[in-house]
């Protein structure tokens, strides 16, 4: 990863922590961008992403480019001393060339041509429209690459947010030269696919297509290997226009992800090697539960696909969005916790959708940092107050977050887990991973996400939420963490089918058996609604299943129903370490006792009850930095000492964090993230 070696800071020009936004001045007069500048240096904005949009500006028809408002925009923001995130510009694509070309316009699994109109739509595989896009980036690299203004590539935008399953016949060809090289004769493909069952064998390549609608199920290892297939179509794509910048320019490229709840078609374990910087948009969801919990595993996963290393925050919003059924606006102070929420847990840099609220198309209630209602507004009050907290963080640059836990999370188990025909259509496998970060995030543990088979031995605790799909090297990872010592804790419905969606026979969850020391029979979800009672105290939903002992303990056994006296929650020692199993949906409490009671084996120390105080601790080699984050409405303190950054006083023994507020403590570096910090929050423990 990061072959030319930039940190996130250096995009800032100076060393501080990168503040910025998209930036659409083809939306507005140039009499406008005089302005636009002048509020930007007010705000402390020192890099913005522009040209995301700008295809059909800049060649207008095929071939017949101008760049004369771009090299204005570049040059007028390079002498304000603002950087450039330069977008090449090849997201969305001008009327003219889906009007030559329609066959670039990407198709739906019912063999539904989209229109255009909108944006993104091109089919990820179409030689046509690679064909244009290149030669658009190659305009735009040979123009700018020297550019002084510019300090990073910006390929494409987010890349598959629309368009990452296309199932034309562009595709079909593109999906069987890739299922050639995964198996190399179609007797292995065959046999991976299990295509004795229904008689779907396939006897030539030129017969397989994209799992596209049928009149029944699909076979699933198809339609996962579909998903393999346009992951990496995209990533090819991402390539192609990168290997071309790189030819041009030595400044850094990427992409900005979307580690979110409602995207998950791009596995980035696989795309990350491949970015000179991290950088994620994260928006929070308010169609979910906690929002906010869901955002700081958003902001760890990133963390993780960086390596531990800082990443760049590319998009999120001041205040509401445009594109949820119900778009909550952001409450005085909210915009700030987000904010420093994300830099907690790694983000160098934050930058927002977008610069200057439009007035028209199909974002113009969406929020910006500029409201529709100008600067005398509390939005703008808020986004300069950001701009001076910023600056006054700028040491906490390049330092680290350390953690003593991981969650191991995996897209494809994703793709695999969800898929239909499962004993439950109500567990869903980001609603397991939320559930198990949830009860982490409540009890204070700072977790990192980590990828299947990932070296877990720095680690006290690693945590499985739902690893439906499981290799026979990463579950043998997971096994020899435990046995040397480590503690896991395993949720329902993982290690059940291998890479290509085969059961793994004798007894469930077969790649974790002897792990947990229990072999389960049968699945018996629930009905919605339905509950049952544990005899510990807590209540099991949606899944149950007749689990036996083979050496592990119960910790907490089903005491009604048809499962009454069967274990529902399993601890085995396992060599030296312990491995628990979760084997029904628990409440939220109950989660977090069994969370509690493994972190605190592990020699994690985690708070008794949800505080609505996060704290996450960033360090480099001298100093640590405490992020206190108030969520609740009454004052937190916490025990700490040193200087905190955001007032500007020094703290000796016990910070208050006021309602809603963020305070953030430089102090002697601690050794670890949470031993001698969390003492207990609401009383004062000077003494
Ligand atoms: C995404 C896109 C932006 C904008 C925002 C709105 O992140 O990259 O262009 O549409 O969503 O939330």
């Amino acid at each position: 990863m990061n072959p030319t070696n930039t940190s996130v800071a250096e995009l800032s020009g100076n060393g501080q922590l990168v503040y910025g936004c998209d930036y659409n001045p083809e939306q507005w007069d140039p009499a406008v961008w005089q302005e636009d500048v002048r509020l930007m240096k007010e705000a402390g904005v020192n890099l913005v992403a522009v040209n995301i949009f700008g295809w059909a500006e800049l060649e207008s028809s095929p071939g017949t480019y101008s760049f004369d408002r771009l090299d204005q925009v570049l040059d007028l923001l390079h002498a304000h001393g603002i950087g450039v995130n330069l977008g090449t510009g090849t997201s969305s694509t001008p009327a003219w060339l889906t009007t030559l070309h329609p066959e670039i316009l990407p198709e739906s699994a019912a063999g539904v041509r989209a229109w255009p109109g909108g944006r993104q739509a091109w089919c990820p595989s179409s030689p046509r429209y690679r064909e244009h896009a290149l030669r658009l980036v190659g305009e735009v690299v040979r123009r700018y690459g020297s550019h002084p203004a510019v300090r990073l590539w910006h390929v494409s935008n987010e890349l598959g947010c629309h368009n990452a399953l296309c199932y034309c016949d562009v595709s079909a060809a593109a999906f069987r030269d890739w299922l050639a090289a995964r198996y190399g004769t179609l007797d292995a493909l065959n046999s991976a696919w299990g295509t004795a069952f229904w008689s779907q064998r396939y006897s030539a390549w030129d017969q397989i297509l994209p799992p596209r609608t049928t009149v029944s199920t699909n076979n699933p290892t198809q339609v996962l290997d579909f998903h393999r297939f346009s992951s990496d179509e995209l990533l090819g794509y991402y390539r192609s226009e990168a290997e071309i910048l790189r030819e041009h320019s030595t400044v850094p490229v990427t992409t900005n992800f979307m580690v979110t709840a409602h995207i998950r078609n791009l596995d980035y374990w696989s795309w990350a090697p491949h970015m000179d910087v991290i950088a994620n948009d994260h928006y929070l969801d308010h169609r979910l539960d906690s929002p906010i919990v869901e955002l700081a595993f958003a902001a760890d996963a990133t963390r993780g696909l960086a390596q531990g290393q800082p990443w760049l925050l590319m998009e999120h919003s001041t205040s509401a969005v445009n594109w949820q059924p119900r778009n909550i606006a952001k409450v005085p102070g909210e915009m700030l916790r987000n904010s420093l929420a994300h830099l907690a847990r790694g983000a160098d840099g934050l930058c927002f959708f977008q610069w200057r609220a439009s007035v028209q198309g199909s974002e113009k209630f969406h929020s910006a940092m500029l409201p529709h209602t100008g600067t005398d507004s509390r939005i703008w009050r808020e986004v300069l107050e950001l701009g001076s907290i910023l600056a006054k963080l700028k040491e906490v640059a390049g330092t680290k977050v350390q953690s003593e836990a991981a969650l191991i999370f995996s897209w494809e188990a994703w793709w695999a887990y969800d898929q239909e025909s499962h004993p439950s259509s109500d567990v869903r496998y980001l609603d397991q991973v939320h559930a198990l970060y949830k009860a982490l995030w409540e009890t204070g543990v700072t977790v990192d996400i980590v990828a299947p088979g990932a070296d877990l031995s720095g680690y006290k605790l690693a945590v499985v939420p739902g690893l439906y799909l499981v290799r026979e090297d990463e579950a043998s990872a997971l096994e020899m963490y435990v046995r040397s010592g480590g503690h896991a804790v395993v949720t329902y419905f993982s290690g059940i089918v291998d890479e290509n969606e085969k059961v793994l026979t004798g007894g469930y969850p077969g790649a974790f058996r002897n792990l947990l020391g229990i072999r389960s029979e049968e699945f018996y979800p629930l009905t919605p609604g339905q509950t049952l009672a544990l005899d510990n105290g807590s209540t099991a939903s949606l899944w149950t299943e007749a689990t036996r002992l083979e050496g592990a303990e119960a910790r907490a056994s089903f005491s009604e129903g048809h499962r009454a006296g069967t274990p529902a929650v399993t601890r085995n020692r396992y060599g030296a370490g312990t491995a628990w199993y979760i084997g029904t949906a628990l409440d939220p409490a109950g989660i977090r006792e069994v969370v509690a009671e493994a972190a605190g084996e592990s020699g994690i120390s985690v708070l008794d009850s949800p505080q609505g105080l996060e704290v996450v601790v960033r360090s480099s080699t001298d100093d640590g930095y405490v992020f206190l984050i108030n969520h609740s409405d009454e004052e937190h303190k916490y025990a700490v000492h040193g200087h905190e950054l955001i007032t500007g006083e020094d703290v000796s023994h016990v910070v208050a964090i006021p309602a809603g507020a963020v305070r953030v403590v430089r102090t002697a570096n601690p050794e670890s993230p949470t031993h001698g910090l969390r003492t207990g929050q609401k009383d004062d423990e000077s003494d």
